[in-house]
């Protein structure tokens, strides 16, 4: 087996994403297997944000966007949603300095009228402290959902066609994607699901369009640089062909 900084140093050498996406699951089974509360999964899912984070601004990606709390997620027991947004607040805390002295933006998506004030004044206040930093977008999606983040910028359109701002004709791919929350972010490349579950569920919809999807099967809490790592390597064995054909693709032989 390769140690991780060999990996690290192979992964560098191909191209690399300029965008990852990662939906963080598998907390609460982590969680459940060694008997633990659900909540204990979610606390050591949070030292794997650090890592991963560390791990994408040392390779030098522009951005990465971490599904932390989906729309669907207020749903879930009270004591379970209370537990995460007191660790949301302990993670914006602890990683301020981490942030702020590696020039990383960080930036967030979602309702976030629906967040506590202890939660929402200072993630607003850390996106606006680094705003000018320009190392690497960290994303965080909370209380964010695909389809309602869609159905706002439909109704932003709607609202501009209305007042005479725009025409029907207007509303184009470039108007469309202006108007979602991730407008300005490079392109989503890849997109990483940890603890085998195959779905989406509501994260990106639009966005990932093109993404290579690297599906795996380790719980997010056990997720290490390792595994990052493997996951970029798979991405990087990928041919992305945008509908050519494979021989549009080759560069013309000499
Ligand atoms: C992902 O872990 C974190 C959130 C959705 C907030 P889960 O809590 O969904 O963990 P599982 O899927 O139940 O194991
Ligand atoms: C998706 O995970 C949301 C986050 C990782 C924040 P879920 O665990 O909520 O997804 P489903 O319910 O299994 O589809
Ligand atoms: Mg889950």
């Amino acid at each position: 087996m390769k140690s991780v900084s060999s990996l690290e140093q192979l992964v560098k050498q191909r191209p690399l994403p300029k965008h990852i996406g990662i939906i963080m699951d598998g907390n609460g089974r982590w969680a459940e297997l060694r008997g633990l509360p659900r909540l204990e999964g979610h606390r050591e899912g949070a030292n794997r944000v650090r890592e991963v984070t560390r791990c994408a601004r040392r390779l030098g990606l522009q951005a990465v966007t971490l599904y932390a709390f989906s729309m669907q997620n207020w749903m879930r027991p009270w004591d379970e949603i209370e537990g995460l947004m007191a660790l949301l607040s302990e993670y914006l805390l602890k990683e301020r300095h981490e942030i702020l002295d590696n020039q990383i933006k960080l930036n967030v998506i979602g309702e976030l009228a629906r967040l506590p004030a202890e939660v929402r004044e200072p993630l607003l206040e850390l996106c606006e402290a680094s705003a000018s930093h320009t190392e690497m977008v960290l994303t965080l999606a909370v209380s964010y959902g695909s389809r309602e983040e869609l159905v706002l910028a439909a109704r932003r359109l709607a609202q501009k066609v209305a007042q005479g701002e725009l025409s029907a004709e207007g509303i184009d791919e470039v108007a469309f994607e202006a108007e979602l929350s991730t407008s300005g972010l490079p392109e989503v490349d890849m997109l990483v699901r940890t603890s085998g579950e195959l779905r989406i569920s509501n994260f990106l919809l639009w966005q990932i369009a093109y993404a290579e999807l690297v599906f795996s099967s380790t719980l997010w809490p056990d997720f290490q640089e390792a595994q990052f790592l493997d996951a970029l390597a798979e991405y990087q064995q990928r041919e992305r062909r945008f509908g050519y054909t494979s021989a549009q693709l080759r560069p013309p032989s000499p």
